[in-house]
Order: structure tokens, then sequence, then C-alpha cells
């Protein structure tokens, strides 16, 4: 092959991690409530640079009137939010409004936050007041120039895209009101999720409307349904493998990458079992939204066979078996911890982003608190031209008994432009 693979670094950084990790039940005594919040509400990924300390800010964030930086939530008294009231803190949790009466950006998901119960902000606040390790860093000045910099049009984007308090569902148990409050609130998958409205608002914030989790466009990610459709969502997952993806980044489906990685890696790869189970219960709940009159994905075994057999020549054939094949297999299959592309749901998902993205750029290895660890996906954005790319992407989305849409040169050229091989933001050392 004509890349160099990274595995012998993957193997030691992973080892090295997993020998710095103590194990999982000797961190559970030592996190309290607030901490293990912050977990689940994966503070640290907006609040932290890569390599920088955790929760000091800094980390620039892209909004579509300029860049943003995150800032300071440590408890220093000087740069951080150490003079803060516990209802400034929870203005700025659950309301996005900042000590000085300033509206925040919808950067910080606040509206998701807006359904944290008043027990779980106290929490947080004693975990950002007087637990977390105070760092003395001055938060960087936003690059949103005048006029939009100006704050007062957030209060009016406030009346269609502020969220509510969590409401419970007296048709559910509570195991499964459980998984709502901590997929809705804290872990605020829909931010990612959840299709945007007209004005960048989250289309839906609960379960009870059929947009919430439907899959969405991001940053150049797509994230994809996460509700019963049987070949773009968790339809065909059982709850044990959605426990599994959530933990360890990996089940027989696919692999985490791209911004689910950071989620997995900060956040639901630290949560303990019982929440991850009521998380999954919630997710398996969600009525289909899409594909519902589309018929079941089905393996399709001859296009393997005539891959194996050096017949196919439909465009993109050639540089699958070339560039793909020795680790995606030539029946899509996957295996040996390989995620498959064969019915995979990112691979059928309606937007090809996350895909043609992860086979530009690559994908690092996973690690996750326990020292577990994947392989790395390599990129390709400097062995494939825009039409082997769009050629190899659309092969995969309809071979093996895959019927997805065509991916387009254009489509590969614009996130070539958009993006930069490997970059991965926040390896986050110090919280492990
Ligand atoms: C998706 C990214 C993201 C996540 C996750 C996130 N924040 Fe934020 N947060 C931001 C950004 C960006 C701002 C600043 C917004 C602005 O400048 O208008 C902010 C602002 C804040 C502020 C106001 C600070 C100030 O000086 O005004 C507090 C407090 C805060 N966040 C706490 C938290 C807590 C606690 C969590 C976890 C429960 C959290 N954030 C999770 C992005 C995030
Ligand atoms: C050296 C092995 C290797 C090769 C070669 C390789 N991949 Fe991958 N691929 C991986 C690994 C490992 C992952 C999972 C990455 C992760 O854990 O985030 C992955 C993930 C993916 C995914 C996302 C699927 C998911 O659910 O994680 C797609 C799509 C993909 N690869 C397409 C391709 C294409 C197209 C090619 C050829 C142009 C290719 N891969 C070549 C190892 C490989
Ligand atoms: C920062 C954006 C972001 C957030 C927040 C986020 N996700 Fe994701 N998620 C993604 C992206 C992008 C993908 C597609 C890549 C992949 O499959 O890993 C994804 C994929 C997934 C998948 C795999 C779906 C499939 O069919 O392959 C699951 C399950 C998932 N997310 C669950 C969650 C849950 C539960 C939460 C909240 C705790 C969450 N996500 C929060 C971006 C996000």
């Amino acid at each position: 092959m004509s890349y160099a693979l990274p595995r012998r670094a993957v193997l030691v950084a992973a080892t090295l991690v997993a020998a710095a990790a103590p194990p999982r039940a000797a961190r559970a005594q030592e996190t309290s409530r607030g901490a293990y919040l912050a977990i689940a509400g994966d503070c640290v990924v907006c609040h932290t640079v890569s390599e920088g300390a955790p929760f000091a800010g800094g980390l620039k964030m892209a909004t579509p009137l300029g860049a943003i930086y995150s800032p300071n939530i440590t408890p220093d008294a000087d740069t951080g939010i150490g003079g803060w009231s516990y209802e400034d803190f929870d203005g700025a949790l659950r309301k996005g409004v900042s000590k000085d009466g300033r509206r925040l950006y919808p950067a910080m998901p606040y509206p998701s936050y807006a359904q944290i119960t008043d027990e779980d902000s106290r929490a947080l606040f004693e975990y950002f007041s007087k637990e977390a390790k105070p760092v003395h860093q001055l938060n960087t000045r936003n690059e949103i120039a005048p006029p939009w910099n100006a704050r007062w049009p957030l209060a009016v984007w406030n009346l269609v895209g502020a969220g509510s308090p969590f409401r419970a569902n007296a048709a559910f148990d509570e195991e499964w009101n459980r998984g709502a409050y901590l997929v809705q609130g804290l872990g605020h998958c829909g931010a990612c999720h959840t299709p945007r409205g007209a004005l960048f608002q989250e289309k839906a914030m609960t379960a009870e409307d059929g947009a919430f989790l439907a899959g969405a466009n991001l940053d150049n990610w797509s994230s994809p349904n996460l509700r019963g459709d049987l070949n773009t969502g968790l339809g065909r997952w059982t709850t044990a493998e959605t426990v599994e993806f959530l933990k360890t980044g990996h089940n027989i489906h696919g692999a985490a990458f791209g911004a689910m990685r950071d989620v997995v890696a900060y956040s639901t790869g630290n949560m303990n079992d019982a929440d991850l189970a009521a998380m999954a219960k919630y997710l398996s709940s969600l009525p289909p939204s899409i594909d519902r009159k589309q018929p079941l994905w089905v393996e399709d075994s001859r296009d393997a066979a005539a891959l194996a057999a050096g017949k196919s020549d439909r465009p993109g054939a050639a540089t699958y078996l070339r560039q793909c094949a020795s680790c995606h297999g030539a029946d899509g299959k996957g295996g040996g911890g390989l995620p498959p592309l064969a019915g995979n749901a990112a691979v059928l998902d309606p937007d090809a982003t996350s895909i043609v993205n992860i086979a530009l750029n690559g994908a690092p290895a996973l690690e996750v608190a326990e020292g577990e660890y994947g392989d790395a996906m390599p990129q390709f954005r400097t062995f494939l031209d825009d039409r082997a790319m769009a050629d190899v992407a659309t092969f995969i989305r309809s071979t093996w008994g895959n019927r997805a849409g065509p991916v387009l040169p254009g489509d590969v050229a614009a996130l070539r432009k958009a993006t930069v091989a490997g970059e991965d933001h926040a390896i986050i050392r110090q919280m492990r």
C-alpha cells in the first residue's frame, strides 16, 4: 500500500493512556456528583483547547458571523468564574445569560441545558466553583465584527431557540425518563443530531416531536438519524449495541468518528452503565422519521463475489479494491475491530458529508476511559483526486445492498477545501 500507517504510534499512545488511567471503579469513587454531571454534559470538549488545562477556555469556534472563543469556566477569581454566585452560573447554564447580562451565543448549548434540574445545576455549580482546578488564563476576544457583535438580537433569537425545563413523560417508566433527561438535556445530543430551522435553531428539543434527532449537518460532519429508521437510523441496533457504541466507540454496526469521537472520548465513554442503558432505551423508543417506506437493507452478496473475482468494472470498484478492501473487506463487512461499510447507517445516510470527510482526512484511533482503542483510518486526501474520491464514495453507497445517492466531484472539492487532514481537536490527556 502506498501510505504509511501510523499504527505503531497509535499503539504506543494507547498503551500510555492505559497505564495512566486508573481503573473505572477507582475513578468512579473519586468523582463527585458535579464532576460526573460535567462529564455527562461534555463541558470539557468546548471549554478546553488541545493539550490545554481543562475548562480554561480558548477554543475557537466558528459561527456564521465570525469566530468566537469559549471562556474560562474554572474557579479562578480573576479570569474564570470564581466570583460568580449560583444565580450567575445558573443563568449562563440554563438561560444563556452571562454574569454581566450579556446574552451568550447558542454555541454554548443552553437551549438543551435548559432541561437540567435545579439540583443538578447546583451540583455543577459546586464543581465549577470549588472542586475544579482554578486556572489563570485570560479569555480571548471574539472575532465577530460590528454590527453583528451586538448581543440584543440573541434575546429575539431566544423567542424561537431557547429551550424549556424537562418534563417527564408519564407514558414511560423511570429509566426511559432518565434517558430522555440525559439525551435531551445534559448530553445535548440534539445540538448535532437535530435538523436546524431558518434561524439556526434546533427544530425540536424533545422526543415528542418527530424532527428530534432526525439527522443534521454541522461543521463539515453529518450526524445521522438516531431514531428508529431501519437503514439510516438505529432501527437495527439493539440497546446493548447502542450502549457498547457510546461506551467504546465501536460495535458491529460501525465506529465513532468525526465530531462523535469527542463525545465518546470525553462524555459517554466515561458515563456509568445504568445511564448509558437509560439513554439507549430512550433512543430505541423513538419512531422512525424518514425511511419508514424504504425497504430494509439486506446484504447483496453478488457484489462481494464480483469484487473478489476482480469482475466489477463499476467506477470506484478498482479504487476500492486497491485502497480500502484490505481493511473493510471485499464483502464490505470489516471485522477484527474494523467497521463494516455494508449496511452502515453513516454510509447509507442521505447526507454523505461524514463519510467523504473521513475518507479525505482519516481518523485517529479512538482512546476511551478503559484504554481500549480501535484502529486508525488513513487519510486519502493526498492519494485520491475529487473524481476518484467521488467514485469510491458512490461505490460504497451502492454496493453490498447499500442503496444511497451518488457523491459528486464538486461535493468532494468543497469538503476538501473546508477541512484539513488529521485535524483532531482536543486530545486532553490531563483528563485521564
Ligand atoms: C458545544 C460547546 C459548549 C459546551 C458543550 C459547553 N459550553 Fe459553555 N460556553 C460555550 C461558549 C462558546 C461560550 C461563550 C459564548 C459567548 O461568548 O457568547 C460558553 C459560555 C459558558 C459560560 C459563561 C462564561 C462567561 O464568562 O460568560 C458558562 C458558565 C459555561 N459556558 C458553562 C458551561 C458548562 C457548565 C458546561 C457543561 C455543562 C458547558 N458550558 C458546556 C460553549 C460550550
Ligand atoms: C488501514 C485500514 C483502513 C483502510 C485502508 C481504509 N479504512 Fe476506512 N476505516 C478504518 C478504520 C479503523 C475506521 C474506523 C475509524 C474510527 O474508529 O473512528 C474506518 C472508518 C471508515 C468509515 C466510517 C465508517 C464507520 O462507521 O466508522 C468509512 C466510510 C470508511 N472508513 C471508508 C473507507 C474508504 C472509502 C477507504 C478507501 C478509500 C477506506 N475506508 C480505507 C480503516 C481503514
Ligand atoms: C458535536 C456533535 C455531536 C454530538 C453533541 C453528538 N453526536 Fe452523535 N454523532 C455525531 C456525528 C458527526 C456522527 C457520525 C459519525 C459516526 O457515526 O460516529 C455521530 C454518530 C452517532 C451515532 C452512530 C449512528 C450510526 O447510525 O452510525 C450514535 C449512536 C450517536 N451519534 C449518538 C449520540 C448521542 C447519544 C449523543 C448525545 C449524548 C450524541 N450522539 C451527541 C455528532 C455528534
